[in-house]
């Protein structure tokens, strides 16, 4: 680059200065004497201001010429302007076109959602869509911050795997030569392995669901973060919860609030969410539900309307607690005292955004679990290195899983979890 540049993000550092910026045109507006350019540059929005008496012939002209998301340098003073979401706007002196872009597919005027998904690489551009982007990575900084900061280890587990953590139905199959394998549901019984070598671990990858439901909360493609946690119980595992999803959330406020805005988010909704989060069982909320006129009996897991209602009474999320063992997995353990529910809870996300969290603890017992392998139909051979972890020095642990898309999507505030990531794998969606 034979030009030193700066960015719109940086601009207040050179107030007063001259500066180049590299940038694309967003928008503009003129007044005859005076043009007004909305440059964007990703890292942020800036105005350029053109006073026709104050430029050349020919900055004005080029100036005059550009279309919408055409890319150019462009070379100004710094100036203070409080009204400006920047705090700063720019006096243009001199431009350089980078090249004129035609008939940009996506205006400023109203698109279908099959329009702007088949141009899911020019929408992203858009400033709701950078902020959303924006947001999910202040999510994971949290999220990472919040694990490294308790002495927890970042462990990877593979994606390509022999068998399934959450049962058959909705795995993903390809050939691994002459075996089969599959794409990963969850890290999690690997990081149970991991556990055992390093005490507290977390884990953050793409897990794949072939599921064929077309709902505003699922995605075939998904980022889960999963920690697991040796010598902690089914109580302090919430506890873990609660204080993870709250310091998430704060994060964002302290951070993002530009972003916030720019999708209009109601923030008082996000500022309420402080552990501790209220608890109902499974129990109580059948009764509230039956009560709420759901005909919906013991032993059958809820909806989503089922959660919703529950989620509405309360203004954080709220876990649901001692699921029936019957329709949960294989290796959660049975409440002693009442062994037809686990030790389970799923965390509701308010305002109707469903299932955020899905968490446990384990079964230790090694007797326990060959039942359970039975029940379920397991093949002790493919999980044999699992076993393993119940003969060699089993503790009690347990460790739940955070859906990266769906908590983006409530903490913005979107109808749709299409929008909470780059480019969504959906049913029927692998394009682009
Ligand atoms: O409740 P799930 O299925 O739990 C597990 O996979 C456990 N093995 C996790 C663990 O204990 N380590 O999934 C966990 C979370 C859900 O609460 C939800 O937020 C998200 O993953 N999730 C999905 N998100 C988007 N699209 C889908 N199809 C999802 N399926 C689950
Ligand atoms: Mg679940």
């Amino acid at each position: 680059m034979n030009k030193e540049l700066t960015t719109i993000k940086q601009a207040g550092v050179h107030a007063g200065q001259s500066v180049w910026i590299g940038c694309w045109l967003n928008g503009k507006r003129s007044s005859g004497k005076i043009q007004f350019l909305q440059l964007r540059d990703g890292s942020g929005y800036m105005q350029g201001v053109l006073v026709k008496s104050e430029v050349s012939e020919e900055v004005w002209t080029k100036a005059k010429e550009l279309t919408q998301e055409s890319s150019l340098y462009v070379k100004g003073i710094v100036r203070e302007e409080p009204r400006s979401q920047s705090g700063y706007e720019l006096i243009v002196e001199d431009i350089e076109v980078i090249q004129l872009t035609q008939e940009y597919p996506i205006t400023p005027k109203e698109h279908g959602v099959d329009y702007l998904m088949d141009r899911r690489h020019l929408w992203l551009r858009t400033p709701k869509q950078r902020a959303i982007l924006v947001i999910r990575a202040e999510i994971i900084r949290s999220i990472q911050r919040f694990f490294d900061e308790r002495d927890f280890t970042l462990v990877d587990p593979p994606i390509l795997t022999p068998s399934s953590c959450e049962g058959t139905t909705n795995l993903f199959h390809t050939k691994y030569f002459d075996e089969d394998a599959y794409l990963t549901q969850s890290g999690q019984l690997y990081m149970e392995a991991a556990a055992m070598a390093l005490g507290k671990v977390y884990s953050f990858g793409p897990t794949f669901r072939a599921e064929k439901s077309k709902t505003r909360r699922h995605l075939i493609e998904f980022w889960m973060i999963e920690p697991e946690m040796a010598f902690v119980d089914h109580e302090e595992n919430l506890r873990v919860q609660e204080q993870f999803i709250s310091y998430v959330v704060q994060s964002v406020l302290a951070n993002c609030r530009k972003e916030l805005e720019t999708i209009g988010r109601d923030i008082s909704k996000l500022e309420a969410i402080q552990a501790p989060f209220p608890r109902i069982t499974y129990d109580d909320a059948i009764k509230f539900l039956n009560d709420s006129g759901f005909e919906i009996p013991w032993g059958e897991d809820f909806g989503a309307p089922h959660e919703t209602a529950i989620a509405e009474k309360y203004a954080t999320p709220v876990f649901i607690t001692h699921y029936p063992a019957s329709f949960k997995a294989f290796y959660m353990k049975p409440d002693p005292n009442r062994p037809e529910v686990v030790l389970c809870a799923d965390m509701i996300a308010p305002e109707g955004y469903g299932e955020i969290i899905g968490g446990s603890q384990r079964i230790d017992d090694p007797e326990l679990l060959a039942e359970r392998f039975n029940e379920h139909e397991l093949s002790e051979e493919a999980y044999q290195w699992y076993l393993d972890l119940r003969k060699y020095g089993t503790v009690p642990h347990s460790g739940f899983g955070l859906g990266l898309e769906r908590t983006v999507a409530w903490i913005c505030g979107l109808d749709h979890v299409r929008e909470t990531i780059p480019f969504p794998r959906m049913l029927y969606r692998l394009y682009p």
